[in-house]
């Protein structure tokens, strides 16, 4: 059984990943900022009779991501990462304010290199370690509307495809894409007009699971 590491687990696809994973038996260390949602997450986890622990994290602060993986690494052994938190930026270039840019950034591309890079010696220790990129079809396809968002996740498309080949043999990193699921993520925007009509977090999740020991996973 392995110990996940699963960032942005109190909702969406993080959540149904964790949900899933620990329903096979393995222990899930619930990463994101508001800690509520991590522990309702948690308590499901508990009532399944799995393990689950809270360490809340932002990824965008690189003290905060040094500071909380030294704290996981102490108690737990890591060895499955999933980088799978992410912020949205939708609409016109010239209307995205520079707040809105720099939280996907920072979210998507420098939190995923930033706890990559601060857990990755841990990981190299362990038996058959893994990594799993959340990406998004915006790491395969620029988008109308969607400039900043689609240059973060080719970022992290090109930060994956990389481990691969640097890791190759020692850590298996998978780059997992996916189109539109309905969840809290098109909350705070109109890009999306009708979420009911996309896919279930939970039915992408177990598609996910069912292929994780794949190089890319394409749902
Ligand atoms: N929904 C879609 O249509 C869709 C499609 C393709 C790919 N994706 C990708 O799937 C992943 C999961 O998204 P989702 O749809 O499940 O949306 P979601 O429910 O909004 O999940 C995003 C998670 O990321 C966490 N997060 C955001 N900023 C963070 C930060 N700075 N530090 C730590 N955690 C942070 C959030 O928790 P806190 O706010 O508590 O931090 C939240 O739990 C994302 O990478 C997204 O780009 C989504």
């Amino acid at each position: 059984m392995k110990t996940i590491l699963i960032t942005g687990a109190g909702s969406g696809l993080g959540k149904e990943l964790a949900l899933a994973y620990a329903e096979k038996g393995h222990s899930i260390i619930l990463t994101g900022r508001r800690v509520e949602p991590l522990q309702e997450a948690q308590t499901l986890i508990k009532e399944g009779n799995s393990h689950a622990h809270v360490f809340p994290l932002d990824l965008a602060d690189a003290g905060s991501v040094e500071k909380t993986v030294t704290a996981i690494t102490k108690e737990h052994k890591v060895d499955f990462l999933i980088n799978n938190a992410g912020a949205g930026c939708f609409g016109p270039l010239t209307d995205l304010s520079l707040e809105e840019i720099n939280q996907a950034i920072q979210t998507n591309v420098l939190g995923t290199i930033y706890l990559t890079k601060a857990i990755l010696p841990h990981l190299l220790l362990q038996q058959q370690p893994k990594i799993m990129n959340i990406i998004s079809t915006a790491g395969q396809k620029g988008k109308v509307n969607e400039s900043v968002y689609v240059a973060s996740k080719f970022a992290v498309r090109g930060f994956t495809e990389s481990l691969q080949k640097e890791l190759e043999g020692k850590v298996t990193v998978t780059a997992t894409y996916m189109g539109g699921m309905d969840t809290p993520f098109w909350n705070e925007t109109d890009h999306i007009k009708d979420k009911s009509r996309l896919k279930s977090p939970k039915e992408v999740a177990e598609k996910i699971i069912s292929q994780d020991s794949q190089q890319e996973i394409i749902v």
